[in-house]
């Protein structure tokens, strides 16, 4: 391996010529049981690959849930429709997140997921290992850290994804301990979404299928995120501060806490209501709204309390990511949006050409579509 490389690329405090990261995450990567195979086999230290190069401070942000100027809105999608469409409006400019409750899937059906899949990450180490590798061809996947080879430092947090939509994958590829709740999950979040595609659609003033015909709702790609206790949770994060590479992402997360979004320049939490559910904007939304929804940095925090585990369903045309050259469908801001006043400010891509710069760029804290701007 390349010393000189690992040297640069290491915060100053981390620097020691016998440290060799390259083979710590290499070791890491070949156990194939993640981070819960660190926290099983006992560790008492985070990995110096975890460390984040800084101190966080992991006491909370002081905000309440009951402060709505300082707290990620909540929309009820039984009120009445105007006001629905007005609240996801203002939420989509001013936060990029908002939380929703009546949405129509039942609590149940959550919390069964959320038990789902920590079943999958809790099952027998040589099970779950079979599933293990970053094959983004594969219709399921299990593994630690999406860019763990690029990226500055590694998450406290191991993940399984699934594609879910166009095509569901046949009932036996499927890990049989979540299998069940993961097609019911799946058909009740690809409602969901295509519910609030026609309200983002009206909210932008725009027919009520628009969104649907570009393709934005068509694939759904669902991540099982699991986040072990930390031993030292100042010293590592669960996830890198992020936008997310898609255009709508919903958020399933338990009542443990740790999901902070970064608004007005501060940190804040956005705090568990069970039985909601978290909607936020995602980059390529951004982009074809030409900036008037914004996708939020946001992070997770690690915690001495564990395990988390959270449900990530990413919905994008993720046909296009493997599109033959020539093929791809281009997107850029919508033109029924643009004006004199309000000009371009994105250039026309591909989804693929977003996804190799989100995936070459890694979780270094730089947004993707800054690559992107006229
Ligand atoms: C993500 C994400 C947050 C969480 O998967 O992109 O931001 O709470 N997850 O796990
Ligand atoms: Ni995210």
């Amino acid at each position: 391996m390349d010393l000189q490389i690992t040297k640069e690329t290491e915060s100053s405090d981390t620097k020691d010529s016998t440290y060799d990261r390259e083979a710590e995450i290499k070791e890491f990567d070949e156990s194939k049981s993640g981070v819960k195979g660190l926290v099983d086999s006992g560790v008492k230290k985070v990995p110096r690959m975890f460390h984040c190069g800084e101190r966080l401070s992991v006491a909370g942000v002081e905000n309440s849930a009951s402060d709505s100027r300082l707290s990620v809105p909540i929309i009820d999608l039984r009120g009445p429709q105007k006001e629905t469409v007005t609240a996801i409006q203002s939420a989509c400019r001013e936060w990029g997140f908002f939380q929703v409750i009546n949405h129509g899937i039942p609590a149940s059906v959550l919390d069964e997921m959320i038990d789902g899949i920590r079943r999958f990450h809790e099952q027998d180490t040589d099970v779950r290992k079979q599933f293990y590798g970053r094959d983004t061809t594969k219709k399921v996947m299990y593994y630690s850290n999406t860019s763990l080879y690029r990226d500055k430092f590694a998450n406290w947090r191991d993940t399984v994804g699934f594609s879910m939509a166009p095509d569901i994958p046949k009932a036996e590829e499927l890990p049989a301990v979540c299998r069940n709740i993961l097609l019911e999950y799946s058909k009740r979040i690809k409602a969901l979404g295509s519910t609030t595609f026609e309200l983002l659609s009206e909210a932008l003033g725009l027919n009520q299928t628009y969104l649907k015909e570009l393709g934005c709702s068509k694939g759904i790609f669902i991540q099982g995120h699991y986040y072990p206790a930390c031993p030292e949770p100042e010293l590592t994060l669960g996830t890198t501060k992020h936008t997310d590479a898609c255009f709508l992402t919903i958020l399933l997360q338990d009542q443990l806490g740790g999901l902070q979004v970064l608004h007005e320049n501060q940190w804040l939490n956005v705090p568990p209501v069970h039985g909601a559910l978290i909607i936020n904007v995602g980059d390529f939304l951004q982009l074809i709204t030409n900036d008037c929804f914004v996708s939020v940095y946001h992070r997770v925090l690690s915690n001495h309390r564990g395990p988390r585990v959270s449900i990530a369903s990413f919905f994008s045309n993720w046909q296009e990511w493997d599109q033959v050259e020539g093929k791809s469908k281009t997107y850029g801001p919508i033109k029924e949006l643009l004006s004199r006043e309000n000009p371009p400010v994105y250039k026309e891509t591909t989804i693929k050409d977003l996804m190799a710069h989100h995936f070459a760029k890694g979780l270094d804290g730089n947004s993707t579509l800054q690559h992107f701007r006229l």
